[in-house]
């Protein structure tokens, strides 16, 4: 008999196929949308894998009422939506999709600061609102990204990525991190700082950690007072990752220059949201890995991680 699983969100053709050989499979099929909770917790009941995204909650309730679950497979490097602790006391494996995203999203990472600090989606709309005069001094003047400096809060596989970007930039690198003796870092002449040098000297502050209970509110108010007037925050890890009400006042009272953010406390936000009011926000809604090869190449590692999990193979990325 083959394993049973459950897909919570459609994924391209192929994987499904590929799936559909070695498993008994059912696929939330809606149209874009998450599965609701109830059918989850009904599904996840009777199946051996679960394909799930992050905007599945796997929480401890959710897990407890699986009877026969061995993995969870997240189609995504991020895990904060899985309760990783009760799934290790169910003996429950769990696995991520990392390394295939890294470039990708160091991509949208940089493009996100790049727009931030040149103000780009405002220059656009410029024209779109019929605003185009005549060319004038300081009209829509922005802040130089070459021979800035770059501060990294997080130099993890992503963070690395971006710091090699800003080498074309002729950027200055500074980082902040748990381990400071990186050798990934060498060719990158990239120096190790406290946080508070970090958000002292940085142009960019960009924050690229995991979000864990230490990392929530990492860069509440007192971190963000201790920018400059005219630095940029970017984040692209997780929303929870910085507090955005804080955020909020030190953008409105133009205490920093402005912030890139392409994630929320909540998701998805919307128009009436508090920081997409402000002109020095550029939001986008969580596309940082967000190409086509990529996002296949996830669906497909997260495929071969769940199968090899059910055939009782090493899957390439387990977390517990
Ligand atoms: C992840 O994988 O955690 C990103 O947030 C989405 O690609």
């Amino acid at each position: 008999m083959k394993p049973k699983i459950f897909i919570t969100r459609k994924i391209p053709n192929n994987i499904v196929k590929k799936l559909e050989e070695n498993c008994e499979l059912a696929m939330w099929n809606s149209e874009d949308t998450p599965v609701p909770r109830h059918i989850l917790q009904e599904k996840i009941r009777e199946v051996d894998g679960l394909y799930c995204l992050l905007t599945d909650e796997i929480d401890e309730q959710m897990i407890e009422s699986a009877q026969q679950l061995k993995v969870i497979s997240n189609m995504a490097v991020g895990f904060n939506n899985i309760d990783i602790t009760a799934a290790k006391a169910n003996g429950i494996i769990v696995t991520n999709t990392p390394d295939v995203l890294t470039e990708t999203t160091a991509d949208l990472t940089f493009a996100l600061l790049m727009a931030t600090a040149r103000r780009i989606p405002e220059a656009v709309d410029y024209i779109k609102n019929d605003q185009w005069r005549t060319w004038s001094p300081m009209q829509l003047t922005g802040r130089d990204i070459h021979g800035a400096t770059l501060g990294i809060i997080g130099m993890g596989r992503i963070g690395t990525a971006v710091a090699r970007r800003a080498l074309g930039f002729n950027m200055n690198i500074i980082f902040h991190n748990r381990n400071k003796n990186l050798r990934s870092v060498e060719d990158l002449h990239a120096a190790y700082v406290s946080l508070e040098t970090l958000l002292r000297e940085a142009d960019f502050v960009c924050v690229m950690v995991p979000y864990t209970k230490h990392t929530h509110h990492l860069i509440a108010e007192r971190e963000l007072k201790m920018m400059k007037r005219t630095s940029i925050l970017i984040n692209t890890s997780r929303g929870g990752v910085v507090d955005e009400h804080a955020l909020y006042q030190v953008l409105k009272e133009h205490n920093i220059f402005g912030a890139g953010l392409d994630v929320f406390a909540q998701e998805p936000i919307n128009a009436s949201h508090p920081l997409v009011s402000l002109p020095n926000v550029v939001a986008l809604p969580h596309i940082g890995s967000a190409s086509v090869q990529t996002r296949h190449k996830m669906a497909e590692l997260a495929a071969e991680n769940l199968i090899c999990v059910l055939e009782k193979r090493q899957p390439p990325y387990r977390i517990v």
